[in-house]
C-alpha cells in the first residue's frame, strides 16, 4: 500500500535530495520491515525528508523510526560545495545545524510521536546500541570512512530477515561517488544479503544469513 496523500505531500515539501520514486521504494521496504515490530533505523536525518516515510510506515505498522545525525552536514553539504544550503547555517555557531529544520519538518507532517531522533556521530551511537533492528537505512556520510563505518556499526544489529537499504548506489563513477556502491557490493559479497529491489540509486537487501 502506498503512503497517504498527505505523507507524500509532506515528503515533497521537505528539504532534501531524495526523489519520490526512491522515497516510495523506501516506504515499501519500511512497511515490510515494520511488520516485524522492530525499530526502523536511519543514518542521515538531514532535514527529515526520508524520515517522514520511515515514520509514516512506523505508524502504520506499530513500531518506531530512529534517526541518527550529528546535524553538522556531510562533506558535500559544507559551504562552497555542491549541496550546500546557506539557510541551514546557525549564525551563532557559524556551522550547519539541520536539527531545527528537521524538527519543523516532523511537526508539519504530524509524525513527532513516531520518531526517536539521536544527535550524534553514527559510529559512536552504533557502538552503544543494544537492540535489534528491522531495517537499517544508510544515507549518512558518503566517504568510504563514513559509509563503511555505518555498515560495520549498524548491520550487526540487523535482525534475521531484516532489510538493509542503501542510498546513492552508483555503479558508474560518472553518476556519483562510489562509497555507497562499495558498501552495497560488500553486503552482497558477504553472502549475508540478497537484493530485493533497485529503484534509482536506492537498493534494498534482505538479510538471509548472519554476518556482515
Ligand atoms: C545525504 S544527507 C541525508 C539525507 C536524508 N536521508 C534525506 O533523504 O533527506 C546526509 C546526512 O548525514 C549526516 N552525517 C554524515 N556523516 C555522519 C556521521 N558520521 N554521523 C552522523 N551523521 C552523519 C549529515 O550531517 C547529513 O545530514
Amino acid at each position: 500500500m502506498p503512503p497517504k496523500t498527505e505523507i507524500v505531500a509532506a515528503f515533497e515539501a521537505a528539504k532534501g535530495f531524495m526523489p519520490l520514486d526512491e522515497g516510495l521504494a523506501l516506504y515499501e521496504a519500511a512497511m515490510v520491515a515494520g511488520a516485524s515490530g522492530l525499530p526502523l533505523l536511519e543514518v542521515g536525518t538531514y532535514c527529515g525528508r526520508s524520515t517522514i516515510l520511515l515514520a509514516a510506515a512506523a505508524r502504520e505498522t506499530g513500531t518506531v523510526a530512529i534517526t541518527v545525525d550529528h546535524h553538522r552536514g556531510s562533506e558535500e553539504q559544507q559551504p562552497g560545495w555542491e549541496y550546500h544550503d546557506p539557510s541551514v547555517i546557525d549564525p551563532h555557531v557559524g556551522r550547519m545545524d539541520t536539527l531545527p529544520t528537521f524538527r519543523r519538518t516532523l511537526h508539519a507532517a504530524g509524525l513527532e510521536d513516531q520518531v526517536i531522533a539521536v544527535v550524534g556521530r553514527s559510529p559512536q551511537v552504533a557502538a552503544v546500541w543494544g537492540g535489534q533492528l528491522g531495517l537499517v537505512f544508510i544515507d549518512g556520510g558518503h566517504t568510504d570512512e563514513h559509509a563503511g563505518g555505518d555498515y560495520e556499526g549498524w548491520v550487526p544489529h540487523l535482525a534475521p530477515d531484516g532489510l538493509l537499504v542503501i542510498h546513492d548506489v552508483f555503479a558508474d563513477p560518472a553518476d556519483g561517488g562510489q562509497a555507497p556502491y562499495r558498501v552495497y557490493r560488500r553486503a552482497l559479497e558477504s553472502g549475508a544479503f540478497a537484493e530485493t529491489s533497485a529503484t534509482g540509486s536506492l537498493r534494498v537487501l534482505r538479510r538471509t544469513a548472519p554476518g556482515i
